[in-house]
């Protein structure tokens, strides 16, 4: 199987999953990328069991209205059974990199909503240690030439995304060779620099099960 092909075989696999496990009615969180957009098409033949979703991003927005799932702010939502999203990195205890679409600051606000985080992922995702994609951070604006000297301060070579403005207004510096033997503990160090709205490690609430696709099959992975 090649790429797409994985992406669409564990977003398949989600969407089993959330036809067994997400109560008729219930509210689903949606992340964003590409194997999300292969769940979002999935999502769509279970349009009429589920209440609504919220997304991601505006791009995660736009898929499912297209697919006439109902799309609610968060605010609105006080229970989320499951949020369905990829990564850039996972590890075997599911810690991630996310961000390489940018999404990275409502990603974890949605996740951090949702009781159970269900991350889909082929097998290029999984690493040992997390650190080879450069870590995303969404930064205020005013502050991103104050924050890449912190960053640089870090041992990390950052590097702003050219031409991209997030769904926040905000701008995303991609930090490259970054030593991350401790991920949760590097993800509030980050996060601490004035000026970073938030960074794509999500180690402090990670995932809960990863679906992970492979030339074998997808098979269930728990930390
Ligand atoms: C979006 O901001 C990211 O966090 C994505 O979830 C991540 O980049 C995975 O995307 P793909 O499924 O396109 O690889």
């Amino acid at each position: 199987m090649n790429q797409d092909e994985l992406k669409r075989a564990v977003a398949a696999a989600a969407r089993d999953y959330v036809a067994e496990h997400l109560p008729g009615g219930a509210i689903i969180g949606v992340g964003t990328g590409s194997t999300a957009n292969c769940f979002i098409d999935e999502l769509a033949s279970l349009r009429g069991r589920i209440g609504g979703a919220v997304a991601s991003s505006e791009a995660t927005r736009a898929r499912l209205e297209g697919h006439g799932i109902r799309v609610l702010p968060l605010n609105d939502v006080a229970e989320m059974p499951i949020y369905v999203d990829g990564a850039d990195e996972i590890t075997p205890g599911l810690a991630m990199i996310k961000g390489g679409g940018g999404a990275l600051t409502r990603e974890k606000i949605v996740a951090a909503v949702a009781r159970t985080f269900v991350c889909v992922c082929d097998e290029s995702k999984l690493v040992e240690r997390l650190g080879r994609f450069p870590l995303p951070v969404e930064v205020i604006p005013m502050a991103s030439a104050h924050v890449t000297r912190q960053l640089a301060r870090l041992g990390g070579q950052p590097r702003l995304r050219e031409g991209f403005v997030t769904d926040n207004g905000n701008l995303i510096l991609d930090v490259a060779g970054l030593d991350i033997p401790d991920p949760a503990e590097l993800e509030g160090r980050i996060n601490q620099i004035v000026g970073v709205v938030t960074n794509g490690l999500f180690a402090r609430r990670g995932a809960d099960l990863l679906l992970l696709a492979g030339a074998g099959g997808v098979r269930a992975v728990t930390p």
